[in-house]
């Protein structure tokens, strides 16, 4: 049985920089049938506690993408899709794979002009997906990018790459809200599937999703090999998510579900199968402008670490080493532990 890694089991060697401004780092991206680059390697994820109008409004402003959750009607999504449309930003609408979803796929394209089809689906590697991306692809051509997934493995971005997926969400059971490793005992630590989809020869962007915390673990997925690196919790609580603002006994805060929760299931189809999520409330955070900033801030200072002005020359340099749980003990903030 091979070892696997996830983000506290790595750290990046420190290396020899001469990067005297950390605002020198550029994190921009080319992204394959997206008419721009973007200038931020995040997106946020299509869950109906994070991505509507607003979110995906506001991080495409700032150079990210948003991709508009698909729990709703046509007419609803594309209402939403209308409504970032005229904004201007690049920014994407998810789909299912089967039952209406070339309908709502032709809607969002044809009425409200979505750059991004995200074929999002928690089995990924799947012969659903194959039949979905080979009828988009044969409907839309190269005129939209088409995102899919989650798969977990080589084999499955590869897989996916060839049905015609021109970006892939990479990481199974990872997430903060995610119980499928425990509802069905499979996955695999995110960081190991984007360090094994990354030996891809195929040029499908790769984009680490699930279990990401921190500004760090987005350094080490992006050294790994990811070209975008997709966030729920990190955005959730912000203003731009959908849901109140709640008065708790632990302060202001809004919820924040996994989309296969039992609560996101009986809202959206009124009934619920396999739970593999799970629904919780987050501190309330405010700008979500501003918490990307404090992430992007974090990126930039890890590519200097590693002595690189941009994300490819980041990933040619990047060093990972191994470390203890001793070693991931010191990683963390431990005074608290002393004292
Ligand atoms: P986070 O950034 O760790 O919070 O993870 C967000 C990711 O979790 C999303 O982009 C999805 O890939 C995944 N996800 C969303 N809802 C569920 C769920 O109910 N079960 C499992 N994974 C989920």
């Amino acid at each position: 049985m091979r070892k696997t890694v996830c983000f506290d089991d790595v750290l990046l060697e420190p290396q020899f920089s001469d990067i005297t401004t950390r605002t020198s780092v550029k994190l921009n991206q080319h992204i394959k049938n997206l008419s721009k680059p973007v200038h931020l390697p995040i997106v946020s994820a299509p869950m109906d506690t994070v991505t509507e109008a607003t979110m995906a409004t506001s991080i495409g402003q700032i150079g990210g993408l948003g991709i508009l959750h698909r729990y709703n009607t046509i007419e609803e999504q594309v209402k939403m899709a209308t409504e970032v449309s005229e904004s201007g930003v690049l920014f994407g609408a998810a789909i299912g794979t089967t039952g209406d979803f070339i309908e709502r796929a032709t809607a969002l394209v044809w009425e409200s002009n979505v750059n991004i089809l995200c074929i999002d689906v928690a089995h990924g590697h799947h012969s659903n997906v194959r039949y979905a991306l080979e009828a988009l692809k044969k409907t839309f051509g190269t005129t939209i990018h088409l995102m899919a997934g989650n798969v977990a493995t080589l084999e499955a971005f590869n897989d996916l790459s060839d049905w015609g997926a021109d970006s892939i969400r990479v990481g199974v059971g990872g997430g903060s809200i995610c119980s499928t490793r425990l509802q069905t005992g499979h996955g695999i630590p995110t960081l190991q599937s984007v360090i094994d989809c990354s030996k891809s020869d195929r040029d499908t962007i790769l984009i680490a999703d699930g279990g990401i915390r921190n500004s760090g673990d987005i350094v080490k997925a992006l050294a790994a090999g990811a070209d975008l690196v997709m966030i729920g919790s990190l955005l959730a609580g912000t203003d731009q998510t959908p849901g109140e603002v709640l008065d708790t006994e632990k302060g202001k805060r809004k919820v924040y579900r996994g989309m296969a929760s039992k609560e996101a299931q009986n809202n959206w189809r009124g009934s619920f199968s396999s739970i593999e999520g799970v629904s919780h409330t987050v501190p309330y955070r405010g700008c979500a402008k501003e918490v990307i900033n404090e992430l992007v801030v974090g990126i930039r200072s890890g590519l200097s670490y590693s002595g690189a002005t941009s994300i490819q020359e980041f990933q040619s340099k990047a060093n990972f080493v191994r470390q203890t749980t001793a070693g991931a003990f010191e990683s963390s903030t431990h005074i608290e532990a002393r004292y």
